[in-house]
């Protein structure tokens, strides 16, 4: 039974034993969201996050039972951000999900929208994607997008997706897309604001291993703070936001590490 977090009762923590496992309630939440979204609106569209943890949830909706589950060509698949190299570059979010994931499912080619880190113009990157998906969900009839599923990452400092600490595009609320500086390699990156991430029907976080766990505690268990990290700003508007950590990430919440 997942647990609510205080102060978002939208909200829901699952802890899984390892990252097998999390993995595993990744894909079937992923298959349940898809499924029910898809059986009510007739798309579902999700906005994918990079790094590591997510690579063992996409590797099994490549497989089955999870990959029958889903009726692929309904689905449109975004990302939540991406390093500014070439599509087949080893560091790209997209190459890593299309290696693990997109190229094994019968997913059609214009579902995948893919953001153009390659451009050497970065301001122009990201108005032609933002261009891209106020086409798109103009097309559903949304002047707001509205992902249906963003999948986050939270990295050790705190940031989720390529919104690093103290960086200004946390608070820009105009644009939907800006190039930004990491500050870890690679540098150049693209990357959703928070106004839309925040604007999603569901919100979830993958998090593993221990050395995220103090930085969990600090999202989910400290107080207010001066300035806000960027994976506590991320709050749905009227959506859901579900955690789903391992037990070394969760080792150090009041919660204690119960598996679910
Ligand atoms: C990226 C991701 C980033 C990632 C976190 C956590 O482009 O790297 O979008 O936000 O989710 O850095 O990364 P790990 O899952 O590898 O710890």
């Amino acid at each position: 039974m997942p647990l609510v977090l205080r102060n978002q009762p939208e909200s829901s923590l699952r802890i899984f034993r390892d990252l097998e496992e999390l993995a595993r309630g990744a894909a079937d939440h992923f298959c349940a969201l898809a499924g029910r979204t898809t059986a009510m609106q007739g798309s579902f569209t999700v906005a994918l996050a990079g790094g590591n943890t997510p690579r063992k949830c996409y590797r099994l909706l490549a497989q089955a039972p999870w990959k029958d589950r889903v009726e692929w060509s309904r689905v449109h698949i975004f990302w939540g951000d991406e390093r500014c190299v070439p599509p087949d570059h080893p560091e790209s979010n997209y190459s890593m999900a299309m290696r693990e994931w997109l190229s094994h499912v019968e997913l059609p080619g214009e579902n995948i929208h893919r953001m153009p880190g390659e451009f050497p113009d970065r301001e122009e990157a990201a108005r032609t994607y933002e261009e891209s998906l106020r086409a798109f969900f103009r097309h559903q009839g949304r002047e707001w997008p509205q992902f249906d599923l963003v999948l986050l990452g939270m990295g050790e400092d705190g940031h989720v997706a390529s919104l690093f600490p103290g960086s200004a595009a946390l608070a820009d609320n105009r644009r939907w897309v800006v190039p930004v500086k990491a500050p870890k390699p690679p540098r150049e990156r693209l990357t959703l604001t928070l106004n839309v991430l925040n604007g999603a029907a569901c919100i979830t976080f993958l998090v593993s291993g221990q050395e995220k766990a103090g930085m969990l505690q600090r999202v989910l268990e400290a107080g207010k703070e001066k300035d806000p990290l960027p994976a506590t700003l991320v709050c749905p508007r009227r959506g859901s936001l579900v955690w789903m950590i391992d037990q070394p990430a969760s080792a150090k919440l009041r919660v204690g590490g119960k598996a679910t």
